[in-house]
C-alpha cells in the first residue's frame, strides 16, 4: 500500500482550503480503526478556529504546523465509553484512529502532522480548556491538515536488525 510510505509529517501548508467533505472522509477512516473490545470510545473535535491554534502554539513549541494549517482534528477518548474501564486501552484505540486518519488524508493528497498531546500535562490542560472538553474526555493528539507546501519523498525505514525469528536476538533474515 503506497499510501503508507507516502505519508510524511508536513509542517507547512499552502492556502488551499480543506473542505468539510475531505474532513468527513478522514473522520470516517478514523472511525474504521480497530479498537479493544470494539469500544470505539473516540471523540473528534474538528478545529478551524485560528485562536485555538495560536493558543496551543504558546504551550507546545513544536506545534508550529498550526500556523499554516487549514484545519486540525483533536482525537480524544470518551472514557465513559470504554468497555474495559481503567486499563488504558483508549490510548491504543485512539492512536489507531489517528494513524488511519493520517493515511486517508495522504490518500486524498493532503499533508498532515500528528502532534502529541497525551501524556504531556500542560498540553492536555491547554487543549481541554481551549476545546472546552468536559470531565472524562481525554485528548490523545492533534492532527493538522492542509495541502503540503513542499512535497516530501516516500520513506522506507525497514531495519532488518530489529526483526527476530522465534526468540529475541536470532535474526529473522540476514
Ligand atoms: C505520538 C507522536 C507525537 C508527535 N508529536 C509531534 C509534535 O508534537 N510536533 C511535530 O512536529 N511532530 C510530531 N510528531 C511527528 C514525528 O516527529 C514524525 O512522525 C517523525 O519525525 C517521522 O517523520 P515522518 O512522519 O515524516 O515519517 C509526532 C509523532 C507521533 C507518532
Amino acid at each position: 500500500m503506497d499510501t503508507i510510505f507516502k505519508r510524511r509529517s508536513v509542517r507547512k501548508y499552502t492556502d488551499r482550503p480543506v473542505t468539510d467533505e475531505e474532513i468527513k472522509q478522514i473522520l470516517k477512516a478514523g472511525m474504521a480503526a480497530p479498537s479493544a473490545k470494539n469500544s470505539m470510545e473516540w471523540v473528534f473535535i474538528v478545529i478551524r478556529d485560528k485562536n485555538i491554534f495560536e493558543e496551543f502554539c504558546k504551550v507546545h513549541v513544536n506545534a508550529f504546523a498550526l500556523k499554516t494549517a487549514q484545519a486540525a482534528v483533536l482525537v480524544c477518548a470518551d472514557l465513559s465509553e470504554e468497555k474495559d474501564p481503567g486499563q488504558g486501552w483508549w490510548i491504543q484505540d485512539c492512536a489507531a484512529a489517528m494513524e488511519n486518519m493520517l493515511l486517508e488524508a495522504t490518500d486524498l493528497g493532503l499533508g498532515t502532522l500528528w502532534m502529541g498531546v497525551y501524556p504531556k500535562e500542560d498540553r492536555i490542560k491547554c487543549m481541554k480548556e481551549l476545546c472546552k472538553l468536559p470531565e472524562g474526555i481525554e485528548p490523545l493528539g492533534l492532527m493538522s491538515i492542509g495541502e503540503a507546501g513542499k512535497a516530501k519523498e516516500p520513506i522506507d525505514r525497514y531495519m532488518g536488525d530489529r526483526v527476530f525469528a522465534d526468540v529475541y536476538g536470532k535474526l529473522w533474515k540476514d
